[in-house]
């Protein structure tokens, strides 16, 4: 879902402008930050102050901008440690050689390098410099421990350079840099961001013959809808799906099967993750030995009668201890009636983390609709939730499982 409005509403950076002739795009990125809706805070290095003023900065960030580590104006209004956290995310742009290696070796001998060490948020830092200082050994070695550290790198453009040179060091351009910043607030949003999760949903057709198959009347939707949920929150889904007639839901990697064979074929490739959501509603029994070609209507009026054999059970095998076994396991339970009870017993038998009981009866009527009451059975206890729409039930379950794999 995109949110309306402004993309950085809200969200406040903390931009160090460090020295070199890229740093007039700093003001274009300030720019285009504002526009997006975020607050920006400057600070200004001695070296960027050389190459734009403190008040060409103040004036499009409309805010304070800090140059100095030792004021005792800036220490009362606001301290240096304070300064460094006001922010959702730290930027260095253009980020200098010298502040690199300053903040690779954890100098702090100004405001900038201060900040930097100081800092509890992401940071960011868009590099600029001449082609043989930024292929340089040591700025190579101070890159790598800077992302060795989790700092995050907008890297520089190649092209023409200022001093006449040709190659890479240029500092990437404003949009570019505006995209990541974007994608890092984003990220901090999305709690489950780059987690892996398997999800099933559907229900799975058992062939007969090659033109008659047992099936069930699960439509797909809640499976889907909690897929679509999770990957909302930034989690990188594989939906396992029986045949539906819904969409397959956007930003997940959706593998079709038919059978709960291939089902659990499928569930087993997509692992390891870090949670399985088991929402297919999975035959119990398939045709043993399923005929090659289709089954003939006889002269005499038999009829044919069919061998079942039991299927995998997909959740109690994903269930089941071993070092690949999810971190949550979550399975779902359509029942008709003493819904708790049954669903409590079943949650046991299973092994699975949480069981997330519905009301399949006439009166609950879930499968197939669009609207759902649960009730979550966890090992300490269950929890009743009002009835709500599909897609609420889904984005319920999704931060719930956000919350337990915190
Ligand atoms: O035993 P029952 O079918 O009621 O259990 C329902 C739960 O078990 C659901 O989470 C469903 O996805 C899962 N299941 C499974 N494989 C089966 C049967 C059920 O994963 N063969």
């Amino acid at each position: 879902m995109t949110p309306a409005g402004p993309r950085l509403a809200g969200r406040r950076v903390l931009l160090i402008v460090s020295g070199g002739i890229a740093a007039y795009k700093a003001l274009e990125l300030i720019r285009l930050l504002k526009r997006e809706g975020a607050g920006v805070r400057c600070v200004l290095t001695a070296g960027g102050a050389e190459f734009v003023t403190p008040l060409s900065l103040q004036a499009l960030s409309e805010e304070k901008v800090h140059t100095e580590l030792f004021s005792l104006t800036d220490e009362s209004e606001m301290g240096h440690i304070q300064l460094s956290r006001s922010a959702d995310l730290v930027v260095v742009a253009p980020a200098s050689a010298d502040i690199l290696a300053r903040m690779a070796a954890g100098l702090a001998g100004d405001l900038a390098t201060t900040l930097l060490l100081a800092t509890d948020k992401p940071v960011l830092v868009a590099p600029a410099m001449n082609v043989r200082m930024w292929t340089h050994a040591a700025t190579l070695a101070n890159m790598a421990t800077l992302k060795a550290r989790g700092v995050a790198v907008v890297e520089p453009e190649e092209g023409a350079m200022a001093c006449g040179e040709w190659g890479p060091g240029r500092l990437a351009e404003p949009p570019a840099i505006l995209a990541r910043i974007e994608a890092m607030l984003n990220h901090a949003a999305r709690p489950l961001a780059g987690r892996p999760v398997l999800v099933t949903s559907g229900p799975t057709h058992e062939p007969i013959d090659p033109v008659r198959y047992i099936a069930n009347r699960s439509s797909g939707r809640q499976g889907h809808a909690i897929a679509a949920a999770l990957a909302e929150l930034g989690a990188r889904v594989t939906l396992v799906s029986g045949p539906v007639s819904i969409p397959d839901p956007p930003l997940v990697r959706v593998v079709h099967i038919e059978t709960a064979e291939q089902m659990l074929a499928a569930c087993r490739a997509a692992l390891p993750v870090e949670a399985a959501v088991c929402v297919a509603a999975v035959a119990d029994w398939r045709v043993e030995a399923p005929s090659a070609a289709k089954i003939k209507k006889t002269g005499g009026g038999e009829t044919p009668s069919l061998v079942l054999a039991a299927n995998p059970d997909i959740l109690a095998t994903l269930s089941a201890d071993g070092p690949g076994r999810p971190r949550l396991v979550v399975g779902f339970a359509a029942e008709t009636d003493d819904l708790i009870a049954h669903a409590t017993e079943k949650r046991r038998r299973k092994g699975c983390d949480w069981l997330v009981a519905n009301d399949v009866s006439a009166a609950g009527g879930a499968m197939g609709g669009e609207e759902n009451e649960v009730h979550l059975i966890t090992a300490e206890g269950s929890e009743d939730w009002p009835r709500m729409a599909k897609v609420a039930v889904a984005e319920r379950l999704a931060a719930r499982i956000a919350e337990a794999l915190a």
